[in-house]
């Protein structure tokens, strides 16, 4: 292996998982099957994917762990927070994503990963209705306590490293208010007041890792660290972020086949998504004003790959609509339908169908272990604030909006950002143009 300005992957890493429903409970499930032999991490880019090193006679094709340090999974330990109080089998075993066969064999490790009490706030997830919670004078307190938690627990577990991953509900959306969410002090000052109105649980989830030196991923499309006060804070604690919401079934499929319309200069009239989901996010997302939140996230895909600007005649005023309905019998298994309206010579219209039968699940966890591992990479070599790289396993990717930059969606240029940055992490150029 080159050597890098990446601190060797020594020692153990701590994944500490907000909500412990079904994406967790998969993602702990298979790391845990994987490293007993029982299972393959299949999905997963940083176990799987090979990319290109040098060129000419030099050239090379390595995973990423032969360019760069990266953890193995020998090394992970799981903790939790949840509203729920059940444990990791427990809460396997009713999320019914995996046969029992699956979990059996890894019951005792499962059944050691309790809950700790959750930092939450009823009105941002109505449908919600565990006690498992904590009680905080106010939001201060809400973070105060969380770093207690983090601290006890990489003592507790010997960890070198800790990550801390969103993988709990949506919550309602939090539009950015520019008097709280611009600055840091402004934040501060606001959950010293206990502003509950600007102040999401999730904000003290991350204030408390970043405090803690911990890197923060939201896997939920919820505002959290996308504002310029966590930015400003990722920066002072030089911690890495990433965000926002697990690019999974039916975005996926979006940002990959709204570049075949855009390479062959096709046209496009509309676009409508629609899915059936049946398990508790699809509960939680059931209400109004979380879905709200799922929405504008789901909504941002196509304006940056099928752009009115760029191409007038092709992608002026083309109707985007996306719906989520909650449907039980289907639980994990979403079911999603677009219509694609699409027009080619002489503006001559044609239709295009897609009906993906996913298990949502089941392609989130490859998506968390590839965060945790690529964002803990990211702070050993020394890399803080928001991490662009990692846009292609985001569905809203962040970036410096205030600044006017704009996210990237196409999975195929999100794809080169990607190995770019595994290049340059392992002391290699990072050659391949983004266009
Ligand atoms: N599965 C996918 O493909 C996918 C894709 C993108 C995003 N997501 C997002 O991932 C998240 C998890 O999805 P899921 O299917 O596991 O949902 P889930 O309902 O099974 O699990 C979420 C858990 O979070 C807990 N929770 C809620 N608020 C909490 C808080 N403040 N602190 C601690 N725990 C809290 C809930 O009690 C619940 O057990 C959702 O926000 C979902 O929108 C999932």
């Amino acid at each position: 292996m080159k050597q890098q300005n990446v601190t060797p992957a020594e020692g153990r890493l701590g994944i500490m998982v907000v909500g412990c429903g079904a994406v967790a409970t998969t993602f702990m499930t298979g790391v845990l099957m994987v490293r007993r032999g029982l299972a393959k991490p299949i999905g997963s880019m940083t176990q799987y994917d090979k990319i290109r090193v040098g060129r000419g006679q030099d050239k090379k094709y390595l995973h990423y762990a032969d360019i760069v340090s990266i953890a193995s999974l020998n090394d992970i330990v799981f903790g939790t927070w949840d509203v729920y109080p059940q444990n990791a089998y427990q809460a396997a075993m009713y999320a019914e994503v995996l046969k029992p066969k699956d979990i059996e064999p890894v019951r005792d490790e499962l059944e050691k990963i309790v809950p700790m009490k959750a930092a939450f706030d009823k009105n941002y997830a109505k449908r919600l209705d565990g006690d498992n919670v904590k009680q905080c004078a106010n939001r201060w307190d809400m973070v105060e306590q969380l770093r207690e938690d983090i601290r006890s627990f990489k003592t507790a577990n010997n960890c070198s490293r800790t990550v801390v991953l969103w993988a709990a509900s949506t919550e309602i959306y939090v539009p950015v208010y520019e008097p709280v969410h611009n600055r840091l002090s402004d934040l501060e000052t606001a959950m010293h007041a206990d502003d509950r109105e600007h102040v999401a649980p999730s904000m003290c989830y991350a204030y408390a890792a970043l405090s803690e030196g911990c890197p923060f991923v939201m896997g939920a499309p919820n505002t959290t660290v996308d504002i310029p006060a966590m930015w400003e804070l990722a920066e002072k604690t030089r911690m890495p972020i990433a965000g926002k919401d697990f690019k999974t079934g039916q975005t996926l499929v979006k940002s990959g086949f709204a570049p075949i319309i855009g390479t062959r200069c096709l046209g496009l009239d509309g676009w409508f998504s629609t899915n059936i989901l049946g398990n508790r996010d699809g509960l939680v997302l059931d209400e109004p004003e979380n879905f709200r939140t799922k929405e504008v996230s789901k909504l941002s895909t196509l304006e940056t790959i099928l752009k009115a600007d760029e191409q007038p005649d092709l992608y002026t005023d083309y109707y985007h609509k996306v719906r989520i309905n909650y449907y039980p019998p289907r639980n994990d298994n979403k079911e999603s339908w677009d219509n694609i309206d699409i027009f080619g010579w002489m503006g001559y219209p044609m239709q295009i169908k897609i009906n993906f039968l996913c298990r949502d699940s089941i392609l989130a966890a490859p998506v968390c272990l590839d965060l945790c591992l690529l964002i803990d990479l990211a702070a050993r070599a020394g890399r803080y604030g928001t991490q662009r790289f990692l846009s292609f396993f985001l569905k809203s990717p962040m970036h410096d909006y205030t600044q006017g930059e704009e996210a990237v969606n196409h999975l195929y240029r999100q794809h080169t950002m990607l190995k770019n940055a595994i290049r340059e992490m392992g002391g290699y150029e990072a050659d391949e143009e983004i266009d």
